[in-house]
């Protein structure tokens, strides 16, 4: 066994500092050059989870330094769960674990804190967790994870901002969703995985990461079928082992370096990404006009002059646009030419970005769900904040654009799911900085 260096601390030191640290940008500049993916953070969250139904050591091979999938970490180790870092494979204990409930100060720290519960009634039988936090893009209600708990015989009781479940009567079953939650789904098949029997999932997410979980689960024998159509089947197995594993490439990065390339021209290869987990985004990008080459596994993009607005774009769940890169996408549209109408159906609070994109010159009007984008010629540095993740990575690409200087402030926000964005982007020919500036 290699050498293991404990990560948590580095961890939370990145986070403290990025508390306090901006992002400086010096617009104008086009990208040229290539950038690599990281695993997807999305993917890594269930999957850390699911470790907790395994009885032996597990290797993730490609970790990345996010303060999400450090917060997870957290959370497993309150469990017991220890994990260790080795250059970039994840090493992680799940043989021991002592305690099955999380507290408020550990859920509130990431939202997929809820998947978490599906793994400890799927290995215990039971778990207790408080109500779990995340960006505030909406009021991410949990409806849907407790119906379909219950649906497999679990009973759950929510008391006093915790939610006690009990599983001791747990049974393999079929299990319709009112909505194809990607958590939910997830949720599911982490409990079903050591259920006696066959479960059935129907109307469930079919986003890349669900099946990037299967192939997870499979490959530490739990015996799942069905992902990425919208029924999953479950056959229970006595249980899982140990193994590694190499967690899928982030969809939603990619996508995010792809408008980067868009919205400031060049040419830039996005290398460790398939076209088919961005098909939509990449439909709207080659009707605005980008040239875009698609590869095995990596997207070229060459933008030479303003691009066209996509008259109309809304959010709905994979394989449609999603909403990861609406704010994103509104960048974009902002300074195509034309207008755009954007419909945001999955996040109540996802326009969250609009009044910093209006300081920086965007003509962005917001009524419900729906924001109408009329193309400006040119952005504006200033001093902008983030308010979520999304949000800041979106200021990130409008700062890109912008003539003259612009600051990112809650940049804490951005590292929750992009590792050091501004080490990519400069690599890219970019001018951004991260630091404390006044
Ligand atoms: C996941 C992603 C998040 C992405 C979202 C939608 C992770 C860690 N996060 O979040 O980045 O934006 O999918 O693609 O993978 N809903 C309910 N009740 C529930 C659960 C969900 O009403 O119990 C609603 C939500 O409010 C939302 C919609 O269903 O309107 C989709 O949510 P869901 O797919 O569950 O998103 P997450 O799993 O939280």
């Amino acid at each position: 066994m290699k050498k293991k260096t404990e990560m948590l601390t580095r961890n939370e030191h990145d986070e403290r500092e990025s508390a306090f640290e901006q992002l400086k940008i010096y617009g104008g500049r086009k990208l040229f050059g290539c950038v690599e993916v990281d695993a997807s953070k999305n993917a890594f969250l269930p999957i850390l989870a699911g470790c907790l139904l395994c009885e032996d050591e597990v290797c993730l091979k490609n970790y990345v330094n996010l303060s999400d999938l450090g917060n997870m970490r957290k959370i497993l180790n309150v469990l017991n769960v220890s994990s260790s870092l080795s250059g970039k494979e994840l090493y992680i204990n799940p043989k021991k674990i002592e305690n099955v409930k999380i507290t408020h100060d550990l859920a509130s720290l990431v939202r997929a804190s809820i998947i978490v519960l599906g793994a400890l009634l799927g290995r215990f039988r039971g778990g207790v967790i408080a109500y779990p936090g995340g960006c505030k893009i909406g009021s991410r209600p949990i409806d849907i994870h407790l119906k379909s708990f219950r649906a497999l015989g679990v009973r759950v009781i929510e008391r006093h901002g915790y939610i006690y479940c009990h599983g001791q009567n747990m049974k393999a079953g079929k299990v319709v969703l009112d909505f194809p939650s990607v958590g939910a789904t997830e949720s599911l098949m982490l409990c079903g995985c050591l259920l006696n029997g066959e479960s059935v999932f129907l109307n469930v997410a079919k986003e890349p990461e669900i099946v990037d979980l299967q192939n997870f689960l499979n490959a530490m024998g739990a015996d799942v079928s069905g992902a990425g159509t919208d029924c999953i089947v479950v056959r229970g197995v006595k249980k899982l082992h140990g193994g590694q594993f190499s967690v899928m490439p982030d969809r939603i990065v990619a996508g995010t370096y792809l408008l980067a390339a868009a919205i400031c021209g060049g040419d830039v290869e996005v290398e460790k990404t398939f076209f088919r987990h961005n098909e939509s985004l990449i439909s709207f990008l080659r009707q605005s006009a980008c040239k875009i080459d698609v590869f095995d596994d990596r997207i070229r993009l060459r933008a030479d002059k303003r691009l066209s607005s996509i008259p109309k774009i809304q959010t709905l769940p994979y394989p449609s646009f999603p909403t990861d890169l609406q704010p994103q996408m509104m960048v974009l549209q902002a300074v195509s030419s034309g207008v755009s109408i954007i419909q945001e159906n999955l996040f109540e609070n996802r326009f969250g970005v609009v009044p910093e994109l209006r300081k920086m010159g965007a003509d962005i009007v917001i009524k419900d769900r729906t924001a109408c984008v009329v193309g400006v010629e040119k952005l504006y540095g200033a001093d902008v904040c983030a308010s979520d993740l999304r949000a800041g990575a979106a200021l990130v690409l409008a700062g890109l654009k912008a003539e003259g200087y612009t600051t990112i402030s809650n940049v804490s926000y951005i590292d929750r799911g992009y590792e050091r964005i501004e080490e990519k982007l400069s690599l890219l020919g970019a001018d951004i900085k991260r630091g404390l500036f006044e």
